[in-house]
Parts: structure tokens; C-alpha cells; sequence
């Protein structure tokens, strides 16, 4: 039988360790937006995994948005051109809005999309991601919240893809290279 383990070089990230970090991550945005009734704005589908087990550690009133974009770009690359497939349902007007993303890699994706919705006049807006690729990035973005760092290398699982596979692995790790060469 044929496993999406055999795909995978090694487990970066264990389900323990993720469970351990998005409890912190949750624990520090209840401090930072109690009494602040937070939108969190899932980007489909990448962030599914890493959002729900966010808000359901989220011991406050919050209410939950979804957007869903595509990025076009070349294989694991992307290129900054964004297209939006699913809108917000709700004006975000007023609102302390929380972008959830799967992976900050060269920052294009986010700069785009926090450029968008802060025309929308929300009363602020943070991003808080599962991964932060940092040593890729090409823009100024810098997430507001990260559970981990990780390096150069094509990771999959707990939501993040290669060709729409790999998202239902429960831990994170990091993909063959000759699966995407
Ligand atoms: P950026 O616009 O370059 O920051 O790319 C962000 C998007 O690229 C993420 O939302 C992911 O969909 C995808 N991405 C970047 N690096 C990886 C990775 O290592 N694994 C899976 N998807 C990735
Ligand atoms: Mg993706």
C-alpha cells in the first residue's frame, strides 16, 4: 500500500509540537484581543488545519471569516499576482481583523492581501501564521504571530500542499525533492 509518508524526506514537526505551539499562539492572541471581538480571516485552504485548532483554543468572542485565493506562480515559486476566488461574506469595517496563513515564504501573497483588506478601514490588522520561511522572503512583510521557523525546503502537511496533495497528513514535513523536480 502506498503511504504519503514514503513521499516525505523526514518529519519536520511533530503533532505534539504543533499542538504545543498553536495553544501558545492562542493563549497570546486572547491576551492581545480580549474585549476586542477579533475577526480571523482564514486563507483557504492552506491555514483549515492550523485555524480551527487556533480558534477552538481561543477562550474569547471572535467571529470567523474565510477567503480563499489562488497565487499564481511557477511549481513551489510564487509569483505576487493574487486572484481572489472566494470574498469575505462580511464588511470588515471597524473590525480587528487576524489574517491566518498557512506559510510566509517570499511575502507576496500576504502583501497583497493585507494591502486589500486594509483599504477596507478595519480597525486594524495582524497576520498570524503556522510558518515562517524566512530566509526566502523578498517583501517587508513580517507576521505578527508565528508558531515556527522554518528553512529552505518544500514542506507539506497540516494544510500546506504540493499539487493539492499531502494537506491531511497530521504532522508537517519536509517533501522529496524529487517529488517536485
Ligand atoms: P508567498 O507569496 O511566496 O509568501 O507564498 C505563500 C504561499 O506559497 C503559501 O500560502 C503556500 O500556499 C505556498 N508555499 C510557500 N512555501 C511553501 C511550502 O514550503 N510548502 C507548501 N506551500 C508553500
Ligand atoms: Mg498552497
Amino acid at each position: 500500500m502506498s503511504s504519503m509518508y514514503d513521499d516525505l524526506k523526514y518529519v519536520l514537526i511533530t503533532k505534539e509540537q504543533i499542538s504545543e505551539r498553536v495553544k501558545a499562539i492562542a493563549g497570546r492572541l486572547e491576551d492581545d484581543y480580549r474585549d476586542k471581538n477579533p475577526l480571523m480571516v482564514a486563507i483557504l485552504k492552506g491555514s483549515v488545519m492550523f485555524f480551527s485548532d487556533l480558534v477552538k483554543n481561543m477562550k474569547i468572542p471572535l467571529g470567523i471569516d474565510f477567503m480563499a485565493i489562488s497565487s499564481y506562480g511557477s511549481g513551489t515559486r510564487s509569483s505576487g499576482e493574487v486572484r481572489v476566488n472566494k470574498d469575505l461574506d462580511k464588511k470588515i469595517e471597524g473590525r480587528h481583523v487576524i489574517i491566518v496563513e498557512d506559510i510566509v515564504d517570499s511575502g507576496y501573497t500576504l502583501m497583497y492581501l493585507k494591502r486589500m483588506l486594509g483599504s477596507r478601514n478595519p480597525a486594524s490588522i495582524k497576520i498570524c501564521t503556522l510558518l515562517d520561511k524566512k530566509s526566502r522572503r523578498e517583501t517587508p512583510i513580517t507576521p505578527d504571530y508565528y508558531c515556527f521557523d522554518v528553512a529552505d525546503e518544500f514542506v507539506v502537511g497540516y494544510g500546506l500542499d504540493y499539487s493539492e496533495k499531502y494537506r491531511n497528513l497530521p504532522e508537517i514535513g519536509v517533501l522529496k525533492e524529487e517529488i517536485y523536480q
